[in-house]
């Protein structure tokens, strides 16, 4: 039997009927299944007598050794200057507390001392994450590259303050942890804490604090600890984020009375050149390395397109006064009108014929390719790679009712569907760190060590059933509650798209204006769809008349709590008008 959703090799089985992977999920084996969840929904947790191995006791490693990338500017180099300082990532952790419950899952957290720093270079803050993922994490150190006498960027702390410690508290951990704020001097701000197992405080040189000029502020992230009590840890990450921004996260977490803002701040930079991007040959090696391949339900019906090929098959640009006289679209989009906003002026529809129309909302894998738009992330200390997939026809939406399906007739259904996943590649050494699934008007970043693989590097995504939204697990999504709500159905079919065949570069302004040629199509602001009018009333009177009394109740209840843009779609905007194209994902 093979444990398809392990891709990443090393696992080991206890007893007979849990086999723990490297890729921090547990796999649920009988003879007739495989299937694959992710920690967090899983209650199942290997049984042994005492401590129990955690998931965090293996370190992640991608599948397949990171490629010798091109040559080119500073991308890959290991280290990047930010203006006064050159910072640098380590990897490799000395373990200082674990605390085995609290945090997601209930199993715990683990805090860790960054080692091995390299000559010259100061830590910034420690380092913690969950117990129920492998460990996978960084930190960043800093080196103070001017060193100018009077302008220090790097200093001690003054002393510390005790932020919290688990000693009076009655939980399951190895030794006690104690959790310490770095107290800066004045113009100063502190970018990390110190974690320690002993109640002294510890050694000023143990960690640096930057100068003010030089921070800019964080927010909570994701959750990584908390005992029961007003007191939790989390990842970080800097307010301002998207192409603009030059703050840099620091990969340090941050501890916090509830209420509280946070203490920490991290770095900016200062220099923002974007040297450490990686210029085009790289972002092809990069490309080639990690392009996704999505997996399409085996009872999908709409498949991508390219953009030509909707054009060429039909596709036709109306204008709001003259429905009338809707015209055909040059391959390239060149006559449709260029930038303006999305006013209602104008949008596109399938063809009138009903046969070429039917062609149309199928799509065409075979010819389908992807865009990407390459884009600098936290100040440049990532490239984020956006992959943009075009889908001429969004299908119906679906609802579970009890052990039932309906479809919902035409309400979720569209003209134009842009959906997108997001490659976030550190600049330090061109490693792919997470990757962003975009689900409808959301989505969520997932860490490297909680993706499939296939190919070695290149993650796996499963694309939903008429919906197209991204999930990084097949399965069933229902949004509603268990037993009622509107299916997202992922599945690995056997219709499969590597998107590493066929894409084209159609944005990546930091590279400047004449290296990168924008598709004419890519400026159309209006919408790629008509907006549909029919009476939802209607369209849902049709599916309960289907139901049994008590679910016609309870059908009711669920639809009334979804969000508008599930019951009355219209064709989106394309890539560039929505606010991700220069902001930070969606969360
Ligand atoms: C206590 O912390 C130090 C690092 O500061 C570490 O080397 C040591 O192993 C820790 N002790 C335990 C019991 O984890
Ligand atoms: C639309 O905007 C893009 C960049 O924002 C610009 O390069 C292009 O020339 C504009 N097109 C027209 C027709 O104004
Ligand atoms: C992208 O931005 C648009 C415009 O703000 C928003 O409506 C949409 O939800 C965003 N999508 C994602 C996946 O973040
Ligand atoms: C499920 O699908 C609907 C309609 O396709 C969508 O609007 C919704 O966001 C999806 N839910 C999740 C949790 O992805």
């Amino acid at each position: 039997m093979t444990v398809r959703c392990c891709s990443p090799v090393f696992f080991f089985t206890t007893f007979f009927i849990l086999t723990f992977c490297n890729c921090s999920r547990l796999c649920v084996l009988d003879s007739a299944f495989v299937s694959c969840r992710n920690p967090s929904f899983s209650p199942l947790i290997t049984s042994k007598k005492g401590n129990k191995p955690l998931p965090v006791e293996t370190t992640f490693k991608i599948p397949a050794p990171v490629p010798k990338w091109p040559q080119g500017n500073g991308f890959a180099s290991g280290a990047i200057d930010l203006g006064e300082l050159k910072v640098s990532r380590i990897t490799t952790f000395n373990k200082v507390w674990t605390a085995r419950e609290g945090g997601p899952n209930n199993l715990g957290a683990t805090f860790y001392e960054p080692i091995s720093i390299p000559e010259g270079f100061s830590v910034l803050g420690y380092y913690s994450q969950p117990n129920n993922q492998a460990l996978y994490g960084w930190v960043m150190v800093a080196k103070d590259v001017r060193n100018d006498q009077f302008r220090q960027a790097l200093a001690l702390p003054t002393d510390y303050t005790l932020v919290w410690s688990s000693d009076s508290q009655k939980i399951k951990q190895d030794g006690i942890g104690y959790i310490w704020l770095p107290v800066p001097s004045n113009g100063y701000k502190a970018v990390g804490h110190v974690v320690t197992n002993s109640s002294e405080k510890p050694s000023l040189d143990k960690i640096r604090c930057v100068r003010s000029d030089l921070t800019v502020d964080i927010e909570t992230d994701n959750w990584i600890w908390g005992p029961k009590s007003r007191f939790n840890v989390y990842s970080s990450r800097p307010v301002v984020r998207g192409i603009q921004a030059s703050s840099v996260a620091t990969g340090t977490f941050v501890a916090k009375k509830d209420g509280d803002a946070p203490s920490l701040s991290c770095l900016k930079n200062m220099k923002n050149d974007l040297s450490s991007m990686p210029n085009l040959d790289q972002i092809q090696a990069l490309f080639k390395a990690y392009s996704p391949v999505v997996y399409f339900h085996p009872k999908e019906e709409y498949f991508p397109s390219s953009v030509s090929w909707f054009f060429q098959n039909g596709g036709l640009l109306y204008t709001k006064g003259q429905e009338s006289k809707p015209v055909e679209i040059e391959p390239t989009g060149s006559n449709l009108p260029q930038n303006g906003s999305d006013d209602g002026a104008y949008w596109l529809d399938l063809p009138t014929d009903k046969t070429a129309s039917e062609k149309v909302k199928k799509g065409d894998l075979a010819d389908a390719g992807v865009y990407l738009h390459v884009k600098p992330a936290l100040g440049g200390t990532f490239t984020d790679i956006a992959v943009w997939i075009f889908y001429p026809f969004n299908g119906a939406a679906r609802a579970k009712i009890e052990f039932v399906t309906v479809s919902l007739g035409r309400i979720g259904e569209h003209v134009g569907d842009w959906e997108h996943v997001t490659l976030r590649i550190s600049n330090f050494d061109g490693e792919l760190k997470s990757v962003y699934f975009s689900q409808h008007n959301k989505g969520s970043w997932v860490s490297v060590s909680n993706l499939e693989f296939e190919k070695d590097n290149k993650p796996v995504v499963y694309a939903s059933l008429h919906g197209h939204a991204a999930y990084p697990q097949a399965g069933l999504v229902v949004q509603g509650t268990a037993s009622i709500g509107i299916r997202n159905d992922t599945s690995r079919g056997n219709v499969v798209m590597d998107t590493g065949s066929r894409y084209l570069v159609v944005g990546a302004e930091y590279l400047g204006a004449s290296k990168i040629v924008e598709p004419p199509w890519l400026n159309y602001a209006r919408k790629w769809g008509p907006k549909i009018t029919y009476n939802i009333n209607d369209e849902l009177s049709r599916v309960k008349k289907l139901l049994p009394g008590m679910l016609k109740t309870k059908f009711d209840g669920v639809i009334k709590s979804l969000p508008p843009e599930v019951l009355g779609e219209q064709g989106p905007t394309g890539p560039k008008w929505k606010d991700n194209w220069s902001g930070d994902e969606r969360v």
